[in-house]
């Protein structure tokens, strides 16, 4: 079991002993080692049976923190950190020689962000160096969003738990980078949408969503953010139910319907179908269901935009019929 705590001079102590810990963020909670010892960077891969080919992100207190490690940041770079920063958007940028190789899996960009979670942002301050933090859940699984997530499912590898309740977005920050003309691509699809990137640029932005393809984002897997149980994603989510009623069903909804239905377990993630409410309990519902153990899971995409482009993008993924 890892200690659950508040205490963030704790948390700070373990890191600087090259513990591995669990830390808050915004988004998810993040197995982090601090990124300067690059032993303790290597446990992570090995604790969460992730390859070794497939890069971390650097968490950064503030731009300023992170422009040693980063190459010449230019126009877009400056305005989109001003814009989102601290906050769910992930950059990827020419790194200089102050990465070690392990974090980029040897290429040459870094992916780096600044998290808005008030926790994370002391931590980083007081330990006076970036963290290398992937989500803290085995490589495949649904991330986490409660220390209690991490808990149940690395609780026994990992020292402590820095406890900063529930996650605010839910799910993962956006990953963008620039391709070599220079224009905007989104290889993750995440808490900030891509109408925002382009409003905030005054210029397109590219959906490559390329998480799971051997692209610019390699390493990265299909299968992800699924739960052990046998899961379903549907946009019918009546017709899904009627046609597998025999069976012991875990139905998530997007939002509560107007005819009844009797099934094992139902779980709800928005009253009124809020998009950013969804996110947030996404994850937590996909745990919880997982944990019952039904026959098997029913969960309904949303509609395709702003943040629901991201969430459906990480339904695919849970999915086990594509
Ligand atoms: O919201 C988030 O981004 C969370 C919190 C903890 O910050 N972190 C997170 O990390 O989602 P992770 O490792 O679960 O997902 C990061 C993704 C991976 O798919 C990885 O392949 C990609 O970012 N990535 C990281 N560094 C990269 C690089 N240098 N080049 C290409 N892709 C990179
Ligand atoms: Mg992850």
């Amino acid at each position: 079991m890892a200690v659950c705590t508040k205490d963030i001079d704790l948390a700070v102590a373990a890191l600087n002993r090259g513990e591995l810990i669990a830390i808050p963020t915004e988004t998810v909670y993040g197995l982090a080692a601090k990124a300067t010892l690059p032993e303790a960077v290597e446990q992570i891969f090995k604790v969460k049976k992730r390859p070794v080919t497939n890069p971390l992100i650097l968490h950064f207190q503030d731009l300023n923190a992170a422009l040693p490690y980063i190459d010449k940041p230019f126009e877009d770079v400056l305005s989109l950190a001003g814009r989102f920063w601290p906050g769910p958007l992930t950059l990827l940028l020419p790194k200089t020689k102050l990465v070690p190789d392990i974090i980029t899996a040897g290429y040459d960009r870094v992916a780096i962000r600044v998290p808005a979670h008030p926790m994370a942002l002391t931590l980083l301050k007081r330990l006076k160096a970036p963290v290398a933090a992937p989500s803290a859940n085995p490589s495949g699984y649904i991330s986490p969003t409660l220390p209690s997530h991490v808990e149940n499912q690395l609780g026994d590898k990992i020292s402590l738990i820095l406890d900063g309740g529930s996650c605010t977005r839910g799910i993962e920050s956006t990953i963008l980078g620039w391709d070599t003309s220079k224009q905007p691509v989104i290889y993750r699809s995440g808490s900030i949408t891509a109408e925002e990137i382009a409003l905030a640029l005054g210029k397109a932005v590219k959906i490559l969503d390329s998480e799971g393809k051997k692209t610019e984002a390699p390493g990265m897997l299909s299968k992800h953010y699924a739960p052990k149980n046998v899961t379903l994603v549907t946009d019918n989510i009546e017709a899904a139910i009627k046609l597998h009623k025999d069976k012991k069903l875990g139905v998530i909804r997007a939002m509560p319907n107007a005819n009844k239905t009797t099934v094992y377990k139902e779980l709800i993630l928005s009253k009124n179908g809020k998009l950013e409410e969804i996110a947030k309990n996404l994850y937590a519902a996909m745990h919880k269901m997982d944990s019952l153990n039904p026959d098997l899971i029913i969960i309904e995409t949303v509609p395709q935009e702003g943040i629901g482009i991201a969430i459906n993008d990480k339904l695919k993924r849970a999915a086990s019929f594509k």
